[in-house]
């Protein structure tokens, strides 16, 4: 939601600047800009409205050399996408420029007082009034008028802002919403994540909570909010610049569908010992622990949600415990009966998804023990739980998860797999088999990123309807899920995804030729309940495309078209399945002329409720 950019050096700003934020544009693009400093200290903005492709354009002629600078990609909030509303935001004077992620909530009564006192607002968004107080509170020093300004804002911010007055300095910090300060050789980076600076430095520090940091050309410093020095861990991050890069792929959602069979061996790595026992060094929980567990809570949204869905049964077949999956911008506004006996599990992408987020907190403050699974290290979520899962799947920059989700599922099954070792509620020989199956999972992932031919043909078939439904049941459940929600958030297409058994309570009614449907079909214990509500679809003359195990000789003469995955454990289907499903989106979006790495409305990072 928002991504922001610092950087102070040697080199051309403007170009260090924009580079980042084209790793960024991911958190919002529906306006950009940036300020550079030069060395007397004259600030020079740009702001444009659309994405960075504008950007970039009105930068030919944007004619600055200096060496300090600030830059911001924009998903809105407060006050329409446009030029008055892109960041930087300035003063009165034109003396400070500043880039804001996040949402300061008292704003109203802020401007309000600030109105009052002479100064003139040219933008309806929430952090102008930033500027402005900084404008008051600013003498001579950055970081202490950054600090006094703070002091009176309520909400989450990461920000970074430049005076005229300092201009070899950058004042920026952070509340909730995230921010990373870079080393590289001379130069000080910041940025909302790391890939925004991966081609300069891998030496990183994850800014904390209400970490002030002043950079200028002797180093940098961080403080607390009331200016006490603080000492933050410098680490070593160890993703690779491919892995933010395109890569020769037309878009990042393709190169991230075609990474997973990587990603997953990559967060199954180390994950079992030379016995074949899993491991899942950060819960540490004790046998004991783990018979007393009453239940399991799993917070997410989005497609890590459907994440948790899949759990659902995971958790329930292997460890034998009650499971519920909450939309966390639900779980957090209730009176929530959670307690020390519960795992809660959260699960996010990003690790800054606002509702998880306090989802996360409300749990922790009723005493349940909270495992977060991760993908961004360092993020918020990490911080704030009292165990993390990684899913190792490298940085994830297409807007529609793919990689995240299916090493997600990687670590549900480890997981459930752990506790059920622990609680003795898995047998042996399935426990086994299971793990086995593991090892092959990647290369039969391979296989089916191996006929995107036949899906591309399918695409071709459907992608001018307007109506899609998905189905299946038991695990193939989630799946019709994530699915339905791949196709609608980067074709604008409308699709439900449905246990194929309530169908008949009435989605069925809106079967037609016209309504393709999607059903997920493997050779499993439903196997033959989900043939049923496939004739059920077929009697309504609709077109089924089914997704189902090769050698399946059945399921051709049902059905209108069919995408084949190697046969493999029933509760593994999903790592499978979900590949044609994502394929099938991104075809069906390109075919339509749609934008799959920026959807229309979308941000990478929820970090609003
Ligand atoms: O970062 P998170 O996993 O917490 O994000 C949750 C959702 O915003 C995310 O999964 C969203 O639904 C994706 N765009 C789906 O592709």
């Amino acid at each position: 939601m928002c991504g922001i950019v610092g950087y102070l050096g040697k080199r051309n700003a403007k170009e260090v600047l924009f580079e980042g934020l084209r790793r960024l544009e991911y958190r919002g693009y529906d306006s950009a800009g940036l300020c550079v400093v030069s060395p007397s200290g004259e600030l020079s903005v740009v702001r444009v409205v659309g994405n960075l492709d504008a950007m970039e354009k009105t930068l030919e002629s944007f004619d600055t050399h200096g060496t300090v600078g600030i830059g911001h990609t924009r998903w809105a909030t407060h006050g329409a996408p446009s030029k008055e509303n892109a960041h930087p935001h300035t003063d009165c004077k034109g003396e400070i420029a500043i880039v804001h992620n996040g949402i300061i909530e008292n704003f109203v009564q802020l401007k309000a007082e600030l109105e009052e006192r002479g100064h003139v607002f040219s933008s309806e968004t929430d952090t102008e009034v930033l500027a402005h107080l900084i404008e008051e509170n600013y003498s001579e020093d950055l970081g202490e008028a950054l600090r006094k300004s703070l002091e009176r804002v309520e909400g989450s911010f990461a920000v970074a802002t430049v005076h005229k007055d300092s201009p070899g300095t950058i004042a920026a910090a952070r509340r909730d919403s995230p921010l990373v300060l870079g080393f590289g050789d001379g130069e000080w980076f910041l940025a909302s994540s790391v890939p925004a600076f991966l081609p300069s430095t891998r030496k990183v520090v994850f800014l904390e909570h209400n970490d002030v940091v002043v950079i200028d050309s002797t180093g940098c410093s961080i403080t607390d909010l009331d200016g006490a020095e603080v000492r933050r861990e410098v680490v070593e991050v160890d993703w690779s610049l491919d892995s933010a890069e395109k890569g020769g792929y037309k878009d990042f959602m393709l190169k991230e569908i075609y990474e997973q069979p990587q990603a997953v061996a990559e967060t199954l790595r180390d994950k079992f010992d030379n016995k074949k026992e899993v491991i899942v060094e950060d819960l540490r929980m004790t046998r004991e622990e783990a018979l007393e567990l009453r239940r399991i809570v799993v917070v997410a949204c989005g497609t890590s949600y459907h994440a948790g869905l899949l759990g659902k049964y995971l958790f329930e077949r292997w460890a034998a415990l009650p499971v519920e999956v909450e939309i966390a911008s639900e779980f957090r506004y209730r009176n929530l009966v959670v307690t020390s006996d519960d795992l809660v599990v959260a699960i996010s992408q990003s690790g800054e998804t606002a509702d998880t987020l306090a989802g996360i907190r409300e749990a922790r403050r009723l005493g349940a023990c909270v495992v977060a699974v991760v993908n961004v290290v360092g993020s918020q979520m990490t911080r704030e739980s009292d165990g993390i899962i990684y899913t190792h799947a490298g940085p994830e920059i297409g807007v529609a998860a793919t990689k995240t989700f299916t090493t997600q599922i990687v670590c549900m099954i480890l997981l459930s797999l752990y506790l059920g070792r622990l609680r003795g509620t898995v047998t042996d020989a399935e426990y086994h088999a299971i793990v086995d199956e593991l090892e092959v999972i990647p290369k039969k992932m391979e296989k089916v990123l191996g006929s995107s031919g036949e899906v591309s043909k399918c695409a071709e078939k459907y992608y001018k309807c307007d109506d899609f439904l998905f189905l299946g049941r038991g695990v193939g459940y989630p799946i019709a899920m994530e699915g339905a929600l791949k196709l609608k958030e980067i074709s604008y297409i409308h699709a439900e995804g449905y246990p194929a058994g309530e169908m008949k309570h009435g989605p069925i009614a809106l079967l037609d030729a016209d309504v393709p449907v999607v059903a997920i079909a493997t050779m499993d214990s439903v196997y033959d309940k989900m043939i049923n509500n496939i004739e059920e679809v077929k009697a309504r003359g609709a077109p089924v495309l089914a997704i189902a195990s090769e050698g399946d000789g059945e399921i051709v003469k049902i059905c209108n078209d069919v995408l084949w995955v190697p046969e493999t454990n029933e509760m593994l289907y999903p790592l499978l399945t979900v590949i044609h499903l994502q394929q099938l989106a991104y075809q069906v979006a390109k075919k339509r002329g749609c934008n799959v790495d920026q959807p229309r409305n979308l941000a990478k990072t929820v970090t609003v409720e």
